[in-house]
């Protein structure tokens, strides 16, 4: 069994954990930052790179005394190198060269989409390469094919806006606090998902893309007319997501044959979400697979998870390797018409 110290602080939860190759999460430890953003309705790059800075090092502490490791025991350190928000990622692995180097063990610079996308295989023994993941976090939403570790093929992004961040908008836009995901859920709860009509981007297009800036805007517009209960205006604006997932990440599987399905990502969390997909699998046959909602937002035990995986595969890093604020999983996706500038 080989010991991954792992650390992730790519937008804005600070996290550390103690993850094992058995699939063992020893120790772990989220620090989310909502508190400090909230009064500015999302996240400010600045005050969370200042706030890892301030955090890490004592969950860095916690974590090891929680697992009684000591630090010379691990056998890497594994550390979130991008994409995100560069401050904040520059502190993360800037803290993991250090760890690596005060102690003499490699270093796993870790793709934060890789640990998403790796997510469900820490908690799913069953789950092997290749699967369909639909990736749907606060700056991304992707369809990609899983070949193995760090063997991605983009088959479809988004044209605009991630799924996280639309429902993030569809929350400001509702008057509720930051984060929007979660709250928009609880309130969607009591609406109908058919009262308002909203519409569904791209669906039916034979590309699975993604689009979601036409259903913010429509939002605003049910919003503004003061027509809609806000209970409904969620319930039908999650119905939507819900829609474009489904007719999209079914298009994406006519092009693939990976017998899985996987979603992760913080949309991951989403019960309409997962429940849609694990439909959408059940219809054609794939075994379907999606992490528990703790695994899907934020979190290191997706990075140490990853960096395990690394580790296995012999792929440890410089300590000169760099922060990198756009890092895309298939450097080979070809830029799609109207992508605009999401990481
Ligand atoms: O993966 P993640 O934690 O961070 C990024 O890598 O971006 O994803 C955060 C995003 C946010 O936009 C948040 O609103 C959304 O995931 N999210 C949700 C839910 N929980 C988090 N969206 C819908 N329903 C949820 N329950
Ligand atoms: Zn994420």
């Amino acid at each position: 069994m080989t010991l991954i110290l792992a650390l992730e602080s790519s937008c804005d939860d600070s996290a550390v954990a103690l993850v094992g190759s058995d699939r063992q999460i020893l120790a772990q430890a989220v620090v989310g930052q909502n508190d400090a953003h909230r009064p500015f309705g999302g996240v400010v790059p600045e005050i969370a790179a200042r706030a890892h800075v301030e955090i890490l090092p004592g969950l860095v502490r916690q974590v090891l005394h929680e697992a009684d490791i000591a630090i010379g025991e691990v056998d890497a350190i594994a550390a979130t190198a991008g994409p995100g928000l560069i401050g904040g990622v520059m502190v993360g692995l800037l803290v993991g060269k250090g760890l690596a180097l005060s102690v003499d063990k490699p270093l796993i610079a870790v793709n934060h989409l890789e640990g998403h996308a790796l997510s469900p295989r820490l908690v799913d023994r069953k789950l092997d390469f290749p699967y369909l993941l639909l990736l749907a976090s606060g700056g991304h939403c992707q369809l990609l094919e899983v070949r193995g570790v760090g063997d991605y093929r983009r088959l479809a992004t988004t044209i605009d806006d991630a799924a996280g961040e639309a429902f993030d908008k569809a929350a400001k836009l509702l008057g509720l606090a930051y984060p929007g995901g979660p709250a928009v859920e609880a309130l969607a709860k009591d609406g109908d998902p058919a009262a308002v009509p909203l519409p569904r981007p791209l669906v039916g297009t034979k590309e699975p893309h993604f689009s979601f800036a036409g259903l913010k805007a429509a939002v605003q517009r049910a919003v503004a007319s003061n027509q809609y209960r806000p209970e409904d205006i969620a319930a039908s604006f999650q119905q939507a997501v819900v829609d474009c997932f489904v007719d999209r990440t079914r298009r994406a599987l006519e092009k693939t044959d990976a017998p899985s399905l996987v979603v992760a990502g913080g949309v991951a969390a989403n019960a309409a979400v997962r429940s849609a997909l694990q439909q959408l699998a059940k219809e054609n046959g794939r075994h379907f697979s999606v992490p528990p909602g703790w695994l899907c937002t934020d979190n290191a035990a997706m990075i140490g998870w990853a960096g395990a995986e690394r580790f296995a595969a012999g792929m440890t890093d410089d300590l000169a390797v760099p922060a990198r604020a756009r890092w895309p999983l298939d450097p080979a996706g070809e830029k799609v018409r109207g992508a605009g500038v999401k990481a």
